[in-house]
């Protein structure tokens, strides 16, 4: 019996709870990514670096909520804080000091960051950062970079997942794709498109749109295709032709902020953007996005200035207590420490399986986020990641899940993301899973 057909035997009730969801909820979702054939687990419980299905198998997570939950799950520090807040009111709809504490600490790590306005999600910090760029600059484009993926809003939902063919462009000048219907053309007329890594490419859509580019909006560390370091010299050369060019530069910290180190890639990498966009590791595993920078583009928001943000739930109390706990008392240099130290050493030992095996895969890493990717060489674009051995991953997805491991988000794109919670004891015994799935994939190609 095959990885896929065991993941079916051992899920009847994930099974059934699908069947259920599916006649009143699109999938039986709640987002697209939660989805894998035939059905996804459905979760009833988790703890530290543990989640249960409704079968009651126990998996070793390394999707850790796409990097958000850097705590680890059902973390004692965060439920407190948030059961304590919650006894005296989730939401105020008016301002509470929380949140100034938590932008506090988040200029303590962002340094860069003069002043913050909170959000609940990465997709509407990207939005409102956007935006702000276009109303401060009074210029509509917009870069990305192809395979970027920076919320679904739609001016930036182009090219996240682009094709491996001809449609794609040139590398040095890659199309903007829409990536839903009921995006209006309109709406990514001024997105334009570069490879990461790649910085002729760069340079030739500022000259051909010069005037015309608001901002460039970049994760200095790609996430969606695996995990892609910035080669040397790269972000340095962002920074030079964006100020040549005058563009503002929005640094997309949504999955790594506050998580590959204290002040996320800006501090990794030494590079100043204009404007820095937050959300996962900040909430504590609530919903609490940010968006922050220099303070003359910040005081352009509204009732300061003419750029509109607004929401109900915004910088609420509730949110602002778990991100304050998780980031002031969860998230010591000691914990950054060893969640490097602890990734190191899973990837290592991918590494050193893969090589044994004679697989044709590679392991990528930056700080606690990494992964084997289905390439024989580590990519520096997506186009490169793009090219992974799909099936091969698949088998690797079934076979892991089949082992009690969740080793990834469940699409090849995702990476494995290590969190205060894990464990030695869970590499080693993960390391040892894997062997077993990658022996066995390999005898069967
Ligand atoms: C780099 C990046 N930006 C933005 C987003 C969107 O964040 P959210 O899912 O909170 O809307 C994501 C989500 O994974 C992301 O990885």
């Amino acid at each position: 019996m095959g990885f896929y057909e065991q993941y079916i035997e051992k899920t009847p009730k994930s099974a059934l709870a699908a069947k259920r969801a599916r006649a009143i909820i699109p999938g039986g979702v709640g987002s697209a990514i939660q989805f894998w054939a035939p059905y996804p687990v459905y979760i009833n419980d988790s703890k530290g670096s543990k989640v249960w299905d409704m079968d009651g198998n126990e998996y070793i997570d390394y999707c850790m909520c796409y990097a958000a939950m850097v705590s680890g799950h059902g973390n004692e520090i965060i439920a407190e804080a948030i059961s304590k807040q919650a006894y005296k009111g989730a939401l105020y709809g008016l301002p509470c000091e929380a949140a100034t504490l938590l932008a506090e600490e988040i200029q303590r790590r962002y340094p860069c960051v003069d002043m913050i306005r909170f959000t609940q999600s990465g997709v509407e910090s990207t939005m409102y950062a956007v935006r702000l760029a276009r109303a401060a600059t009074k210029k509509m484009g917009v870069l990305k970079v192809e395979g970027a993926y920076h919320g679904a809003n739609d001016m930036l939902l182009a090219s996240t997942g682009v094709p491996t063919d001809t449609a794609a462009g040139p590398d040095w000048m890659p199309s903007t794709i829409v990536e839903s219907a009921g995006i209006p053309s309109g709406a990514i007329e001024h997105t334009y498109v570069v490879q990461f890594n790649h910085i002729e490419s760069l340079e030739y859509q500022l000259k051909k749109h010069e005037g015309e580019i608001a901002c460039f909006i970049l994760e200095p560390c790609m996430t969606n295709g695996g995990v892609i370091p910035p080669d040397p010299g790269y972000l340095e050369a962002v920074r030079a032709l964006t100020k040549k060019y005058n563009v503002l530069l929005i640094m997309d910290e949504v999955k790594i902020g506050a998580r590959i180190a204290p002040g996320g890639g800006v501090e990794k990498y030494g590079i100043i953007p204009d404007l820095v966009t937050l959300a996962k590791a900040i909430g504590g595993g609530t919903p609490l996005g940010a968006f922050g920078g220099r303070r003359d583009l910040m005081e352009m928001i509204s009732p300061l200035g003419p750029a509109v943000h607004f929401g109900t739930y915004n910088a609420n109390p509730l949110t602002a207590e778990a991100g304050l706990a998780c980031l002031t008392k969860v998230l010591t240099p000691e914990v950054y420490a060893e969640m490097d130290r602890l990734s190191l050493k899973y990837a290592e030992g991918l590494e050193s399986i893969i090589n044994r095996l004679g697989l044709p895969a590679c392991v990528t890493i930056e700080g606690p986020l990494g992964g084997i990717q289905f390439v024989p060489e580590k990519p520096h674009t997506y186009r490169q990641a793009n090219k992974c051995d799909k099936k091969m991953w698949s088998e690797y997805w079934y076979g892991m899940l089949c082992k009690g491991v969740i080793p990834m988000g469940s699409g090849w794109f995702e990476e494995y993301s290590i969190s205060a919670a894990h464990s030695e004891e869970d590499i080693d015994e993960t390391l040892n899973r894997t062997e077993d799935v990658l022996q066995t994939i390999k005898e069967t190609i």
